[in-house]
């Protein structure tokens, strides 16, 4: 009997994970980047000239989305959920470089992957501006 019990304890954790997990995926919650990216340097910490590249990037890739002052407001980007995320946020910018780094990498939802489109150099240029906005 008791391990009967024991069973349908189990059985019923399982469920609640599963659940659990399909929801956290559906409304899609903040966006961890995971350990390992905080441990990527910037090369291009501190460079004004790598910046204002970012910038250039910025106002040609991104800012459609993510607005001109990085408020997640841009056109294309009102109709999006989860919104593209507001630079100006202190939990965004509480990110390691090396996270917004793999974010703009890896892409998730409607925020696509620019590994293949940018270079890791144009990357960081967009790291580094980004922090503009704080
Ligand atoms: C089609 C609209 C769109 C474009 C274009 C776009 N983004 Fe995003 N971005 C998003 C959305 C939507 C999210 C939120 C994704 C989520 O949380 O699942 C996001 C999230 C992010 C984040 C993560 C913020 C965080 O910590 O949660 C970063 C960094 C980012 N975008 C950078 C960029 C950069 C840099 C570019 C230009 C190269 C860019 N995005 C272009 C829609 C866009």
């Amino acid at each position: 009997m008791k391990s009967k019990n024991q069973l349908l304890i189990i059985a019923s954790l399982v469920v609640l994970f599963t659940v659990s997990v399909g929801f956290s995926t559906m409304t899609q919650g903040k966006w961890v980047a995971p350990a390992s990216a905080d441990k990527l340097e910037n090369p291009l910490k501190g460079d004004e000239a790598a910046t204002s590249k970012g910038k250039k990037i910025y106002k040609q890739m991104c800012a459609i989305c993510h607005g001109m002052k990085g408020k997640g407001d841009g056109m294309a980007g009102s109709a999006l959920k989860p919104k593209p995320a507001n630079f100006t946020k202190a939990e965004i910018q509480e990110d390691s470089d090396g996270a917004i780094f793999w974010k703009i990498t890896e892409g998730r939802g409607n925020m696509v992957s620019y590994k293949e489109t940018l270079s890791e150099t144009q990357r960081w240029q967009l790291v580094n501006f980004i922090r503009t906005f704080k």
